[in-house]
């Protein structure tokens, strides 16, 4: 019987010298364990208000049979932590071994789990209740070394992953579920300064992935070198202005632009627009989270399947970036050689940094950020909206399987494509510059847009 699902995504849906590790390594194991225990609650709190902001009701519907229902979610979430923690970890005693299956996400597809016998949303809530009361126990007297899953507290540290991608999950469920508004937020902070729309990533060898960072998962690692040739890439994601150009130019109804597959799901599906877009006129209205407004021109596109980025970026005279080059752009500091955690640095994320965790409901306009900039000047590449690339998701040489098979390797292949840098609904635990998220190129509910690229023309470097 399998019980250990995949974290985030759904089976249907879904070396120079690297930097030194995360500051979790100098922490002492005392400050290591306070760490986490402030990072499952701070996550526990996210997951309680996407929750506790709608009715029982909201909570046990479908809001779209591509998503859960909320219920199924929360639940979810305490089973993968009783599953990894409580009875692996703490080698407990299993508390509800009788729902193992409900909440295997490899058991069920989205579409089918409304009919199942779910827990109601008092019981979820009381059994995640349970679980991470025996979690926190646990964690007061857990080893944190001498075997791979606990050192440096990586079962925790996943398990904390694992529901903030819920979490984003849960957001992109709002965002799908017809109502009035129930989240609020402050509006994201400004674009500063002027930008050139694109930089040269000089050509040459950089570290990719990374063998260090205690919670990163198996698909980052290991560290490893990568040569990329020059390329140029945008600084900023593409924004709803410049995309509103190629829709009102025809850009859907023109399969030049498209690849093939793009083109027959584009025709299948009846685009003409990003999902949630509604013409108005001669302008666009967009829907966030049960608000109906004037589509903001400098915000970077949301809501664009793999197969639009494409398509758009055909149509601009540039191509998305391989996710070589995107994470050569985010990370590789040229003055030192090293890849760092994060384009601004080591540092973890600030608010500063990037548009992360569900702090504000929206992408900041593009040219937001400056200190989240990169060494190449790029900025945004964290936080606001993933970024497709032309890659797919693939095993790094020297890949090994950890901690099981179904979290990673069972995805890899063409068919799906990798996407970078985490949106605003991505909290900073859930993402860095390794990190690696991917899905089906024709994903549109998640917050995924694009940043373009290309290669230098001919005597263009001089
Ligand atoms: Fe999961």
């Amino acid at each position: 019987m399998s019980t250990r699902s995949k974290a985030h995504t759904d089976p249907e849906t879904d070396t120079a010298p690297e930097v030194s590790r995360g500051d979790l390594a100098e922490l002492g194991v005392e400050r290591l364990r306070s760490r986490v225990a402030g990072e499952l609650i701070r996550t526990r709190e996210r997951s309680a208000a996407l929750t506790e902001s709608v009715d029982d009701d909201d909570l046990t519907r479908q809001h779209s049979p591509l998503m859960s229902p909320l219920v199924w979610d929360l639940a979810h979430i305490g089973s993968q932590e009783e599953l990894w923690l409580v009875r692996d970890v703490g080698g407990a005693e299993a508390i509800r071994p009788d729902i193992d299956d409900l909440y295997d996400a490899f058991q069920h597809p989205r579409r089918d789990r409304p009919q199942l016998p779910l827990l109601g949303p008092a019981e979820a809530r009381s059994y995640v209740g349970t679980v991470r009361q025996k979690v926190l126990d646990l964690l007061d007297r857990a080893p944190l070394e001498g075997r791979r899953l606990v050192e440096q507290a990586f079962a925790f540290g996943m398990i904390v992953q694992h529901e903030q991608q819920h979490d984003e999950t849960m957001l992109a469920t709002h965002q799908l579920r017809d109502g009035p508004p129930v989240l609020t937020a402050e509006p994201p902070p400004a674009a500063s300064g002027d930008l050139a729309a694109e930089v040269l990533v000089p050509g040459g060898p950089f570290t990719m992935g990374t063998s260090t960072e205690p919670w990163a998962l198996d698909n980052e690692r290991p560290a490893h070198q990568v040569h990329v040739a020059d390329f140029l890439i945008d600084t900023t994601p593409v924004t709803n202005g410049a995309y509103r150009r190629f829709v009102d130019g025809g850009g859907y109804d023109s399969p030049q632009w498209w690849s093939d597959a793009g083109w027959a799901y584009r025709q299948h599906a009846g685009l003409g627009a990003p999902r949630f877009w509604r013409r108005d006129g001669a302008s666009w209205l967009r829907r966030r989270f049960g608000h109906v407004e004037p589509l903001p021109d400098d915000e970077p596109v949301l809501h664009v399947s793999f197969h639009e980025a494409e398509a758009y970026a055909r149509w601009a005279g540039k191509r998305l970036p391989t996710e070589q080059e995107w994470e050569k752009a985010a990370r590789h500091d040229p003055s030192t050689g090293r890849s760092l955690r994060y384009p601004w640095g080591d540092e973890d994320p600030g608010p500063e940094h990037a548009n992360l965790g569900q702090r504000h409901l929206q992408p900041a306009p593009a040219g937001a950020y400056p200190r989240g900039a990169a060494p190449c000047g790029a900025r945004q590449l964290i936080g606001d909206v993933w970024e497709w690339t032309s890659s797919d998701f693939l095993p790094y040489p020297g890949f090994g399987a950890f901690p099981y098979r179904e979290y990673s390797e069972v995805f890899f292949g063409p068919e799906h494509k990798v996407l970078r840098g985490g949106s605003f609904g991505t909290d900073a635990a859930a993402c860095r510059g390794s990190f690696r998220n991917w899905d089906l190129p024709i994903r549109r509910q998640i917050f995924a847009g694009f940043r373009c690229a290309r290669t230098p023309r001919p005597g263009e470097l001089g």
